[in-house]
């Protein structure tokens, strides 16, 4: 069996205000966060919506009964950059807030249980994989039925083995890895555990249809609009003399247009665009000035989106 270490990443507990931190700096997905935690909130504990049912309508409606019984599976999709993996390790706060629960655990599956593409291995792993968080909820519920422990499983970069078992050069073993994944998260829902599987991919498209169909919902993401740049650059600028006027100009500078082919990401504003306009002022022992804001903005070079190759 391999050790826990071996299969998971960072695990983290929640409630926490770390990751409470983290959620609330992610901007401009106000949309995505609001239905995420609701969705999730649904999944991991489907009595909410019975007592909302039984509230607003005298019992539980059939209508209820269809939402129960999807697949506790979210897909985060899209562009590099933009926020995925932030919010999938952060979420589990606000759920865990919501569902006022004593305990939600993160588990990160990690890198190397994606296997060395020996036969089997990655069917193995996941399988232990869901193993472990099962055997680690304990007694999920106390004896009035409320949740004590909960858990979501991360599937990061879940690529490899999400991706459609249609394509061609699919290798057997990743066919069989996708299978067992199916499988392991079916269980769960039959066994009505309170365990949410979330996974982050590139690639929307070439998702499996068996995952994308069970999917509870399929979150798209994409490059910030201007409006979302401007409030990044807003947020991040707060406190200096940069009038608004100036951040519509940066954020417009660094959108598509004839000087690029893209805008840039949210990583690309928080991790580099920001930080250089910090260090070089910092370097010149000067303020951030509104001529070196646009300067940056027009010279910027964007990360270019994921399956395009550089012309
Ligand atoms: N909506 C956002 N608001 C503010 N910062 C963001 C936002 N989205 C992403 N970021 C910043 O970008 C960084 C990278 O985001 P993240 O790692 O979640 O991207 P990702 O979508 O998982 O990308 P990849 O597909 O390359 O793994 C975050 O740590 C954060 O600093
Ligand atoms: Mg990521």
């Amino acid at each position: 069996m391999t050790s826990n270490s071996e299969l998971f990443g960072n695990v983290l507990e929640y409630p926490d205000p770390s990751a409470q931190q983290r959620f609330n700096a992610l901007v401009g997905i106000d949309h995505i966060k609001r239905r995420l935690v609701n969705e999730a909130s649904v999944l991991i504990d489907p009595q909410v919506l019975e007592q909302w049912s039984a509230k607003h309508h005298g019992s539980t409606l059939d209508a209820v009964r269809a939402v129960e019984e999807r697949t506790p599976l979210i897909v985060l999709a899209g562009d590099v950059g933009t926020g995925k993996t932030e919010l999938a390790e952060s979420v589990g706060d606000p759920i865990a807030r919501s569902l006022r629960l004593p305990m939600l655990t993160l588990y990160p599956l990690s890198l190397n249980a994606r296997g060395r593409g020996l036969v089997g291995e990655m069917t193995t792993l996941i399988t232990q994989a869901f193993e472990h968080v099962r055997s680690s909820l304990g007694q999920a519920r106390d004896s009035e039925g409320q949740i004590r422990n909960a858990a979501i499983l991360l599937i990061d970069e879940a690529d490899a083995i999400a991706q459609s078992r249609e394509l061609a050069q699919m290798h057997h073993e990743d066919r069989a890895g996708v299978n067992a994944l199916i499988r392991a998260i079916d269980s769960l829902r039959r066994d009505r555990l309170p365990v949410l599987t979330i996974m982050c991919t590139n690639r929307s498209d070439a998702l499996d249809p068996a995952i994308a169909r069970r999917a509870a919902h399929v979150f798209a993401f994409t490059r910030p609009t201007t409006e979302q740049r401007v409030h990044v650059l807003t947020s991040a600028l707060t406190g200096t003399r940069i009038s608004a006027k100036a951040i519509e100009e940066a954020a417009r500078l660094l959108g598509a247009g004839d000087e690029r082919q893209w805008s840039v990401t949210y990583s690309d504003l928080r991790q580099r665009f920001v930080p250089d306009l910090v260090l070089n002022a910092y370097g010149s022992d000067t303020p951030v000035t509104e001529f070196a804001l646009i300067e940056a903005a027009a010279s910027f070079v964007p990360t270019r989106p994921f399956g395009k190759i550089d012309v």
